[in-house]
């Protein structure tokens, strides 16, 4: 390394990064173009959830669990969509962007079990986090949705298809390349 730093330099345990968990924040997450996916029932979704998960970091402590609760919810069906959209347009149940559904929903019920139990500090470390997995999950795995959609002209609202053609012949258990198809049946093999 090539580290020619003063001695005087301060211990990295020292640096004023730390988030502080035990209080209301600033919103970590705002909505911008930069998200959009254009895909106006998806975006519309997400601008919902970025939303709720901006009132999760500003409550008090009085209102975290309830606000938690609220985002838990939302995320539930928000998941449920894509996951619904994917199984109608040819994804392998299972398939990558299912399964970090199903974990992240796993992680945000386990928050709330230790938030109900007095471990609010855990719901905010989560939201804290949650900022930072959004807009990747966004603009990686939901990007390539939104592409795969467009792809086979599917239709959110009554669920056809005006490019059935376009459908993949064989299940997809990746994410389309968004994740570097990593999903089971799809890993590669060790080099
Ligand atoms: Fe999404
Ligand atoms: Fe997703």
């Amino acid at each position: 390394m090539p580290d020619t730093a003063s001695p005087a330099a301060p211990p990295a345990a020292t640096t004023p990064t730390t988030p502080d968990f035990s209080a209301p924040v600033a919103p970590g997450l705002v909505w911008s173009d930069a998200l959009s996916l254009s895909m106006p029932v998806m975006d519309q979704t997400h601008v919902e959830f970025v939303d709720l998960l901006a009132e999760v970091q500003a409550a008090p402590d009085g209102r975290l669990v309830s606000t938690w609760q609220a985002l838990i919810d939302h995320t539930d069906a928000h998941f449920a969509q894509e996951d619904r959209w994917m199984l109608a347009t040819g994804f392998a149940p299972g398939s990558c962007h299912m399964t970090q559904h199903s974990v992240v929903l796993k992680v945000l019920r386990e928050g709330l079990q230790a938030g109900m139990q007095g471990q609010l500090a855990l719901i905010r470390q989560m939201a804290h986090e949650l900022t930072l997995w959004f807009p990747h999950h966004a603009q990686t795995m939901d990007a390539g949705l939104a592409l795969h959609l467009k792809s086979v002209g599917h239709d959110p609202f009554t669920g056809e298809l005006s490019h059935p053609d376009a459908l993949p012949a064989q299940a997809i258990n990746g994410c389309g390349g968004a994740c570097g198809d990593t999903g089971p049946g799809t890993q590669k093999e060790a080099a």
